[in-house]
């Protein structure tokens, strides 16, 4: 039989002979990680995956991606999952296939660089529990934060993927950056670092099909290690961009389950198998076992479907205009509508490329999506004629003193001398690996956990997550009970409180009536909800920036309706007073709802120059105590919006009269923070 050339897709078609099928393409499935991650707010369980675990070894998947990114985060935050587990009980039935995660380098599995002891010692985990591939990535693209990580996969004999972030400044591939000699110059460097194969991590979708074509090709021809394609769904292009990746010679694509394909996830591994068919990129995967395992993800989506953006397009147009990542678009435009001030949304499409520029011109992906987009919104509503970067984060702080790594250009120097101006790590930026100056913090994570953690494992929970590991911890060894909201559902249970969903969606939302929850991370309220006369808690929390609901509870009803309840000015919330407690009767059987905390006064009874929140947030700490004094432009208080910590500065010299919020509470845009008089 005549062997056919790779880019002769059509041949075998015609004749319908059978093709000799000299370079499959390798699939890797990421349903089981990213495909939840980009849909479901990384909320998918171990329990739903284990009943095609076995199947999906079978279909003769590259590999597939289980673990890292947000899952660590959210297993344990979330769902009451241990994340070790997660690798050894899915190990248990796909035996087979290759494990992969994905490690934001230094970064880990979560948002800051860790020293090099976390690093070390987490990697070495991951490879003792059964992890196989390591996509390591930089958000920076800085290869120097992927070497302690790197030094530990090759110690375990696993494999190290390097992955190179595809970024562009316009809308095709090109330009003084993020050009073709760009990407060749990284995949080099990588090549160099013992890279097994390199992955174009097209995390926004950006990646236009013939650009796809030419990078591909053009990387086949300057590297030896076999390249992986993955992109996600977003912008509608990644089906065409696997497409001709795969006519340029690709050896491994990044696919999901029908179900859990599309949006801002991957593109789906059916089409993708019935298109090679019979050409010399035949993936051989048999079509009929995918689809029963697709069948299976169909019938359990039911349990994720409300943590599913409800739009009816499955494309995000704003993708293509703004070549910014769909996740990055939504929290912005929930930081403006918080602020009142969403007729901005134009000015900070305007001014979103040269906040970038000015920081280095970095890739847009977490966490740098995040910094580059809040700060964005800082400038477009705090800085005056006079004065640019008014108000800067706490991020863009470490980011101008190097602690993220080298950034693609240098940063502006105006911006990075104002966002140096008294950084407590000195002013003058590092040009080190940014780990080199991080002290360890291993041995303390573990004398802190001394009697709860039983192994490293636990350690590492609590090292990386210090607030929500100890509690996970707590509730893994029996010493908390888990909460309602964290246990797993049945279908029929999520069903009924889809129908609560829809109806509070609406608009029956009754009474907003924020909590101050900072136990529940940050972002996260309880509001009390009345459907048909009936009283629920719901929790929500914003995931990747969009609100989400993540608990509905229903509780006895407050005897007051809550539109009567008296609004104290000039609060901008009002409380349902508590449930009256019937005198000297036995307590009720059922478990009345917590009276919601009352949220301390936000006037200013006091003379003096107030100081109002700039933005809805949570208050990190107060630097100053009352009674202290201060002098004009001493840092006041950190308040987080959107992650970002923001230092509130005090306008005037003075003494510190009055502090009206505690460390961890909530606030409003307004609320009188302290008063200096
Ligand atoms: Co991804």
């Amino acid at each position: 039989m005549e062997k056919k050339q790779h880019g002769d897709l059509t041949a075998g078609l015609l004749d319908d002979a059978p093709v000799a099928v000299d370079n499959p393409v390798k699939v890797q499935d990421l349903t089981f990680r990213d495909g939840h991650q980009s849909l479901f707010a990384t909320r998918g369980r171990t329990e739903d995956f284990i009943p095609i675990a076995e199947d999906m070894d079978r279909v003769g998947y590259y590999s597939m991606e289980v673990w890292g990114g947000a899952t660590f985060d959210t297993m344990h935050r979330f769902l009451g999952e241990d994340p070790w587990e997660r690798i050894r009980t899915l190990k248990k039935y796909i035996k087979k296939t290759p494990f992969s995660m994905l490690l934001r380098g230094q970064n880990l599995v979560g948002y800051r660089n860790y020293p090099d002891d976390l690093a070390e010692a987490f990697v070495d985990r991951a490879c003792e529990n059964g992890m196989d591939i390591f996509r390591v990535f930089d958000a920076l693209n800085d290869f120097r934060n992927f070497e302690t990580a790197v030094k530990i996969i090759k110690k375990h004999g696993k494999h190290f993927q390097g992955a190179i972030c595809y970024s562009l400044t316009e809308s095709r591939m090109g330009g003084a950056v993020y050009n073709l000699d760009y990407y060749l110059r990284k995949a080099k460097d990588l090549e160099d670092m013992g890279a097994d194969t390199i992955c174009i991590k097209d995390m926004a979708g950006l990646i236009a099909p013939y650009d796809a074509f030419v990078l591909v090709k053009a990387l086949k021809e300057s590297v030896k290690a076999p390249i992986h394609l993955h992109s996600h769904f977003t912008s509608g292009m990644a089906d065409m961009s696997l497409l001709k990746a795969i006519e340029a010679g690709v050896d491994i694509v990044d696919t999901c389950l029908s179900p859990w394909a599309y949006r801002t996830s991957h593109p789906a591994v059916e089409p993708l198998v019935a298109a090679l068919r019979c050409t010399s990129r035949d993936t051989g995967f048999d079509l009929k076992l995918l689809a029963r395992c697709s069948e299976y993800m169909e019938k359990i989506s039911p349990k994720y479907r409300h943590l599913l953006d409800d739009r009816m397009s499955i494309i995000d147009i704003n993708v293509l205009l703004h070549q910014t990542p769909g996740g990055m678009l939504s929290n912005l435009v929930n930081q403006l509508r918080e602020m009142d001030a969403l007729d901005k949304i134009d000015e900070v499409f305007r001014q979103l490329p040269i906040v970038r520029r000015e920081l280095g011109q970095v890739p847009l992906v977490t966490p740098t999506s995040q910094i580059v987009g809040i700060q964005t919104v800082n400038n477009v509503l705090f800085d005056s004629p006079q004065e640019r970067y008014k108000m800067i984060t706490a991020q863009v702080k470490d980011l101008c003193y190097g602690l993220y790594g080298k950034t693609a250009v240098p940063i502006d120097p105006e911006v990075q001398k104002k966002a140096l101006k008294g950084y407590p790590r000195g002013e003058q930026p590092i040009t080190t690996r940014p780990a080199d100056v991080l002290d360890p913090e291993l041995g303390k994570a573990e004398a802190d956990v001394q009697g709860l953690a039983k192994d490293m494992d636990d350690v590492l929970i609590y090292a990386l997550y210090p607030t929500t590991g100890k509690r996970f911890l707590r509730w893994k060894y029996g010493h908390e009970e888990i909460p309602r909201e964290v246990k797993t559902k049945t279908l029929e249970e999520v069903k009924t409180e889809e129908e609560l969903v829809r109806k509070a969606k609406a608009g029956l939302l009754v009474e907003k009536c924020v909590k101050d929850a900072p136990e529940k991370g940050a972002g996260a309220r309880t509001f009390n909800v009345f459907v048909d006369g009936e009283f629920f808690q719901v929790d929500v929390e914003q995931v990747g920036g969009a609100p989400v609901i993540t608990s509905i509870v229903q509780a006895p009803q407050p005897t007051a309706v809550p539109q009567a309840a008296p609004v104290a000015a000039p609060t901008m919330v009002s409380v349902p007073p508590p449930p009256p407690k019937p005198a000297a009767a036995p307590a009720p059987p059922a478990a009345q709802p917590a009276p919601p905390a009352a949220r301390p006064a936000a006037a200013a009874p006091v003379g003096g120059t107030s100081i109002e929140a700039p933005m809805p947030g949570m208050i990190i700490r107060y630097e100053v105590g009352e009674g202290a004094s201060v002098n004009e432009g001493d840092v006041v208080l950190i308040l987080e919006a959107m992650k970002m910590e923001n230092s509130i500065a005090s306008p005037v010299s003075g003494t510190v009269k009055k502090i009206n919020f505690k460390d961890g509470d909530t606030v409003q845009k307004g609320d009188v923070l302290a008063v200096i008089g």
